[in-house]
């Protein structure tokens, strides 16, 4: 078995080099929704303000991909099935570069322009408030990652047999037009096409798929909703596994053949870290599962992609178990704005302690204890991790340590019965939705009858090393 960490830190797999902020991008105009029936150009995160957008809600994305590996080129449609919340004369979807030749709403043609990272149409009629529509946008052009706040980058990102897509988190649009804000969660369908010899990974179930004219053709089906930075379409050299669990999960697994001795032994232990996750945290959210173990040194992260995780390199076994716990953390239970990104970090994290102490590592409060351990100027107490902002402190070692360890002090406050409880219930309560940091709260109160306010205060939301209970 792979050791337990013993420093829980940001699930970066590599040091990343350091690339100036990118500032402009949070400085765009962004907007709470413009008078007139627009929508705005944002979804109303102050992290990422012009994320997502207003004014309609996406049910379900009929991606239709054919990337040149050699050119690196992509030609798509994107059909979305949506609703207007609001009287709409246009409205925004972000896309980042690529050139769109023409924009339908319910097959008519639409005026569209480019604005930055919004792309903006105007239906020829104004939509109703509850107006269920569709919108086809066709596009092609070369897709390029955006860097995220820290320097890393995420999005589309070309690797030396493909691509590794992974959208968190701003990185939807640089593939598709998207509401991209994990708020609006909606089905997917992925028809991806690629030279023969290649492989097109996405989320769900895999369709079907065809060979002709020298090209491979994969359909991919997710089903349950889904947020935007969770959608990949990952393309490479892979080495292909499928098989069904006990629990009826159809697995898939795409290796990298260069990554494929260290990550056998890891793999492999996938549907007992998801049967014991599944015992700890309720039933397996989704029905398809499995990993995606790119080789794609400059990454640098893996990522919970929905259903079926995707690391740049073998992954480690806490790796596995963490981006496994993600899929009750994060994927099924959603965030509502980025500030509570520790209610998926965190957890994930906690996820790995707890694997620790049940299969013969160090128990949850040795790890807590290590980390409180730490001097009052060490990095881990530089800020709370309740509203970490939004730069390289979206993912730095407080939102992933120091969330862990306020659950670790829930636990010893609430003992394990109520804490597994109250975990199982968020997940089974939010399932396919969403759930914000005071419901967390106002949840775990409610099934330990106990006042706990006080403890999250000290922990989310309070500067400086606490004092532990
Ligand atoms: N959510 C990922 C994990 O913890 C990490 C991650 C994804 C990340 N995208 C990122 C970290 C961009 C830094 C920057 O499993
Ligand atoms: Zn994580």
């Amino acid at each position: 078995m792979t050791p337990p960490r013993r420093q829980p830190a940001r699930r970066r797999t590599t040091a990343l080099a350091t690339v100036p902020v990118a500032v402009a991008a949070l400085l765009g105009a962004a907007g709470p929704a413009a008078p007139g029936g627009t929508g705005g150009s944002g979804a109303g995160d102050p992290y990422f303000p012009l994320s997502g957008n207003g004014g309609y809600h996406v049910r379900h994305y009929g991606l239709t991909l054919r990337y040149d590996t050699a050119s690196r080129r992509l030609d798509a449609t994107a059909e979305l099935s949506a609703r207007a919340t609001e009287r709409l004369t246009r409205f925004d979807l972000d896309l980042k570069g690529l050139t769109v030749t023409a924009v339908t709403v319910d097959h008519r043609a639409a005026a569209f322009r480019r604005d930055g990272q919004e792309l903006v149409v105007t239906p020829r009629r104004a939509l109703r408030a509850g107006q269920p529509f569709r919108v086809r946008v066709a596009y092609h052009g070369t897709p390029k990652p955006v860097t995220d706040p820290d320097g890393s980058a995420d999005g589309w990102i070309p690797t030396d047999d493909g691509a590794f897509v992974a959208g968190e988190p701003q990185g939807a649009m640089t593939w598709f037009p998207v509401n991209g804000h994990p708020k609006d969660k909606a089905s997917y369908d992925f028809t991806i096409t690629v030279p023969r010899g290649r492989t097109a990974v996405a989320n769900g179930i895999l369709l079907g798929q065809r060979t002709a004219h020298g090209r491979t053709t994969f359909r991919w089906r997710e089903t349950q909703p889904m947020a935007a930075y969770l959608a990949t379409a990952t393309i490479g050299r892979f080495r292909v596994e499928r098989y069904t669990t006990r629990d009826g999960i159809q697995v898939y697994n795409a290796v990298d053949a260069r990554e494929a001795r260290a990550a056998a032994p890891v793999l492999k232990r996938l549907p007992a870290v998801l049967e014991w996750e599944s015992r700890l945290f309720g039933p397996y959210p989704f029905r398809a599962a499995g990993s995606i173990v790119d080789h794609a040194p400059d990454v640098g992260y893996a990522l919970e992609t929905q259903t079926r995780p995707l690391y740049d390199s073998a992954p480690t076994l806490d790796t596995l178990v963490h981006e496994s716990a993600h899929q009750w953390f994060g994927d099924s239970v959603s965030l509502t704005a980025w500030k509570d990104i520790w209610l998926n970090e965190g957890f994930a994290t906690y996820a790995e302690w707890l694997y620790a102490e049940q299969h013969g590592g160090d128990s949850a409060q040795r790890t807590f204890d290590a980390l409180y351990a730490r001097p009052a100027g060490d990095g881990l107490w530089a800020y709370p991790p309740g509203d970490p902002g939004s730069g390289a402190r979206l993912f730095g070692t407080p939102v992933y340590a120091r969330g862990a360890m306020a659950l670790h002090e829930l636990r010893r406050a609430v003992g394990d019965r109520d804490f597994l409880l109250i975990l199982r219930s968020w997940a089974a309560g939010h399932r396919g939705g969403h759930g914000t940091t005071a419901q967390f709260v106002r949840l775990a109160e409610a099934k330990s009858g106990k006042p706990l306010k006080g403890l999250f205060q000290t922990w989310l939301y309070t500067p400086g090393k606490p004092n532990s209970a």
